[in-house]
């Protein structure tokens, strides 16, 4: 049995919203994510993290401000949302919902082991206060929370910083404690770190980043923004004496923004001693360039809320299209199920529990391949298929036979000899039990 292995893969982001969008968020995330979202054979999602913010910032109106404001900072860049799933968390109530589920298979120890609690408890111990002092179950729930932003949605791959690979390993963790425990339900995800993307120095020539107040604002006006960046700090070296282009901040803000050429011209104006004050003002010309016709939408959206509201709304109802039958499908393996399921003749007692627990396997064999079989309650193999070079390939094929279902398998039945066929009608069935809430393909 083999499956076409065409189906896009899943891309999947989330922006937590406290603050007010910078360059280096643009530079580092916003313009590499929305010029990927136009890629052939990819799906996009991209969500505003607001459960997230919720555990940094007890702020309501702040993070209502930020919400809109980072919603119309990726429209305004460009982001598409007929063509991308863009949507607010909490606008999804299967992710909470499934965050509980997985906080029932999380191992506790795992979490003490995310950098971040480790980081509070650790400063902690060294002022000498309790371990947990001021540190919320919100924040150690925190890995928990975003693996069922990246499970619910079955997503392939995880565009994320390196200080956050640890997530998409707990989320890789969990998700295969739950696949053991109840059938191959989710995608293991993984995090795809882009060494291309440049992290922008700040004001100060360390990262940009609001924790250490060096940031330049991405929508700032451009007066604004023409004074931030006179700001960036530089050296005492004097107009016309030549001046080094390493380590030097303007100089990597500049680079990630223009063209090799105007790099390279820059660099040249630097060997011949470029002014400070000059180079200040190329570099801002030269973001200004690029930004001035996206501050303009950006303004607009911003001033018109219910229309961002409106994408919004539009968004979390593609999602729930993905969401919800699947929500039903995780509440059904987990036993969160109607008892009247239970009713009827008896003969249906027992057809339920079958299908009910008909279940994937995918495993790893000697010959390296990666296989899955389909088993009944009993642990009878209905299906088994061949090797797999990745298991990617094995998931996709599993993915695809859920969606199909039975009508995948029907056919072959007429076919083949009576035991086989009778086999094929049983394999049928219990697909079709589980494709009733297909995983998203
Ligand atoms: N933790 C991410 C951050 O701090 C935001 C986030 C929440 C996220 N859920 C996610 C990122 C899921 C990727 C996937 O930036």
């Amino acid at each position: 049995m083999t499956f076409s292995t065409s189906a896009p893969t899943r891309f999947l982001t989330g922006i937590t919203t406290t603050g007010t969008p910078h360059l280096g968020n643009y530079v580092g995330s916003v313009r590499p994510s929305v010029r990927f979202s136009r890629e052939a054979n990819v799906q996009s999602f991209y969500f505003l993290a607001d459960y997230h913010a919720l555990i940094k910032c007890d702020e309501p109106a702040r993070i209502q401000r930020s919400t809109l404001e980072i919603a119309a900072t990726w429209l305004a860049c460009g982001l598409d949302p007929e063509r991308v799933v863009f949507y607010r968390q909490s606008d999804i109530p299967e992710i909470p919902e499934l965050t509980w589920l997985l906080t029932c298979v999380a191992a506790k120890g795992m979490l003490n082991r995310a950098h971040a609690y480790k980081a509070s408890v650790d400063k902690n111990l060294a002022a000498g206060n309790d371990p947990d002092a001021d540190v919320s179950a919100g924040l150690f729930m925190y890995p928990v929370l975003m693996a069922a932003d990246i499970l619910m949605f079955n997503a392939h791959k995880v565009p994320v910083g390196r200080d956050q690979i640890q997530h998409i390993e707990m989320a890789r963790d969990i998700a295969q404690r739950f696949n053991h425990l109840y059938g191959e339900h989710f995608t293991l995800p993984e995090a795809e770190i882009d060494d291309a993307v440049a992290t922008l120095p700040g004001l100060d020539g360390r990262k940009m980043s609001k924790s250490y107040g060096n940031t330049i604002a991405l929508f700032a006006p451009r007066e604004q923004l023409q004074k931030q960046i006179a700001s960036i700090v530089t050296d005492s070296r004097a107009p016309g004496e030549p001046k080094p282009t390493e380590g030097s901040a303007l100089f990597q803000i500049y680079q990630a923004f223009a063209q090799a050429q105007e790099t390279e011209s820059l660099r040249q104006s630097f060997t011949e001693g470029i002014a400070w004050g000059d180079a200040k003002q190329l570099l801002f010309e030269r973001i200004d360039r690029e930004i001035a016709p996206m501050r303009e939408r950006h303004e607009a959206l911003v001033n018109d809320p219910t229309q961002i509201e409106r994408i919004l709304t539009a968004g979390a109802a593609k999602a729930r299209d993905l969401s919800k039958p699947f929500g039903d499908r995780l509440r059904e393996a987990v036993g969160l199920r109607r008892l009247s399921a239970l009713a009827g003749p008896a003969g249906s007692v027992a057809k339920t529990a079958k299908v009910a627990r008909a279940a994937f396997k995918q495993y790893r064999e000697r010959d390296g391949l990666f296989y899955f079989k389909l088993l009944d309650a009993k642990g009878r193999v209905l299906l088994q298929s061949l090797g797999f070079a990745s298991p990617q390939e094995a998931g996709q094929a599993v993915a695809r036979l859920q969606a199909e279902g039975g009508a995948a398998l029907l056919p072959l039945a007429a076919l083949i000899e009576p035991l086989a066929a009778q086999a094929a009608r049983d394999a049928a069935e219990a697909l079709d039990s589980l494709a009733a809430a297909p995983v998203p393909t």
